[in-house]
């Protein structure tokens, strides 16, 4: 039996992963802050989501949900966001061309600050310094004074978070995400490719639907100058995510601070904090589902999170590896389906090929990224389930963090464009690759 939840009620709970803010008063003082500033998304919208969710997992859509690993403070400018929107929204478009489904668009942005690590400490030589934990915790440098924890980092994440989402919100609503308009979606960096040419034909004949269907159908195309985007991240840091919690008159409670959030594979414990928090939001919530999960864990983690059975409200985000995912994945789609529980399958191939190099990089193959990939697609149609959805870290720009792809990034170009500070993201043309053979599975 659960006790009655609350939006504190994680706190009596094992919480994992947290920081220790060695000022308690100051911690408060920020918390109290926090919880009277505006949401940054409205129940309505939250709602919206679930109910788009709902639609993906009954097969009449498919999600795509990407972004960085870990958005950093420094980021938050105006080309970074908008090749991250734009990339985001033009591997939708390949997606609706090639799989003549609806797309729900959802970023791993306006939010995505915390990261979970493997270690508290980070030793470099003789010295050994508390983690790096995300900007909205701590700083990437090795210093001590970089890596002590600030509560007053959250207020910044959160106002980072609000600009970026302001933003988006500007850019999809009109203007730069107008169909009518396809200046806007030409691909940059990469003109002259095979998978540039691909884009392109798709981008012409988009163009003359849309011109036939406005002779045709005059009034019916208002939905074309803007779309619909969504923000997610990892409810990591429960101190910052309990702040942005807020009670909706007979509706509940909202984590008002994005519309989608996820626990992650590190703090999924059944009786820990994060799944004491998420069982008690309003909002679609996803579980990511690695390697150690059983099935009999699974299916309790599943009543604990959707105890009604609600269709879109949990997405279960499996990461297991190229390596595993044959194993790994049949027992649990079996378990799944025989309970009849409701949910949406989505599929992180990036978590499971994390590697180093030789000289120490962390990357990842685009090969296995894409086997997974199409191995999960084989996997869940032999098990009679759907991949509704995709998980992915990605960047609209020109970066070299995972090798292969279209330009054959070896373990030597890495080092020449090198920018996170947590796990390797697929570039540009690498996720339009991307999405061109998603397309294409979606269609067996
Ligand atoms: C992540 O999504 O960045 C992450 C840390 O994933 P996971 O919890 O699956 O390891
Ligand atoms: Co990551």
């Amino acid at each position: 039996m659960r006790t009655v939840w609350s939006p504190e009620s994680w706190r009596e709970k094992l919480v994992l992963q947290q920081p220790v803010y060695p000022d308690s008063a100051q911690l408060s003082g920020v918390l109290k802050k926090l919880s009277q500033l505006p949401p940054l998304v409205t129940a309505w919208e939250v709602d919206r989501l679930r109910g788009q969710l709902a639609a993906a997992a009954a097969g009449r859509a498919f999600v795509l949900q990407g972004g960085d690993c870990s958005e950093s403070f420094e980021d938050c400018n105006a080309s970074t966001i908008l090749r991250k929107l734009k990339v985001i929204i033009q591997m939708s478009l390949v997606l609706i061309c090639g799989s003549r489904q609806r797309v729900v668009r959802i970023g791993r942005i306006a939010g995505q600050y915390a990261k979970p690590r493997s270690s508290d400490l980070e030793r470099r030589g003789d010295v050994e310094l508390p983690s790096y934990r995300g900007d909205i915790i701590n700083r990437a440098g090795f210093s001590l004074e970089e890596r002590r924890p600030d509560p007053e980092m959250m207020l910044r994440a959160y106002e980072r978070s609000a600009m970026t989402l302001n933003f988006v919100r500007a850019l999809s609503e009109g203007g730069f995400a107008d169909l009518h308009h396809p200046e806007n979606w030409d691909m940059e960096f990469v003109r002259n490719t095979p998978g540039s040419r691909r884009y392109q034909q798709l981008l012409e004949s988009l163009s003359e639907s849309i011109r036939f269907m406005e002779v045709v159908s005059p009034a019916g195309l208002n939905e074309l100058s803007r779309v619909d985007f969504f923000t997610s991240h990892e409810a990591l840091l429960l101190f910052y995510e309990q702040a942005l919690t807020r009670p909706e008159r007979h509706r509940g409670w909202y984590n008002l601070g994005a519309h989608m959030t996820w626990i992650g594979d590190r703090t999924r414990a059944l009786e820990g904090a994060h799944v004491e928090y998420c069982r008690g939001i309003q909002n679609p919530i996803g579980l990511k589902v690695g390697n150690s999960m059983t099935p009999a864990e699974l299916l309790e983690l599943i009543r604990v999170l959707n105890p009604d059975n609600q269709p879109g409200r949990l997405t279960l985000i499996h990461r297991f590896g190229l390596d595993r995912i044959r194993e790994k994945l049949p027992v649990l789609t079996a378990a799944v389906q025989s309970s009849g529980l409701n949910v949406l399958w989505s599929c992180d191939p990036m978590h499971g090929n994390t590697q180093t190099t030789r000289s120490g990089i962390k990357t990842r193959s685009f090969d296995d990224i894409v086997s997974e990939i199409v191995s999960a697609f084989q996997i869940h149609r032999e098990s009679g389930t759907r991949l509704s959805g995709i998980h992915l870290e990605l960047t609209g720009e020109d970066v070299t963090e995972c090798t292969g792809g279209p330009g054959n990034l070896t373990e030597t170009d890495l080092s020449r464009d090198y920018r996170s500070t947590v796990d390797p993201r697929l570039n540009y043309e690498q996720s339009m690759e991307i999405a061109f053979l998603l397309a294409e599975q979606m269609h067996f």
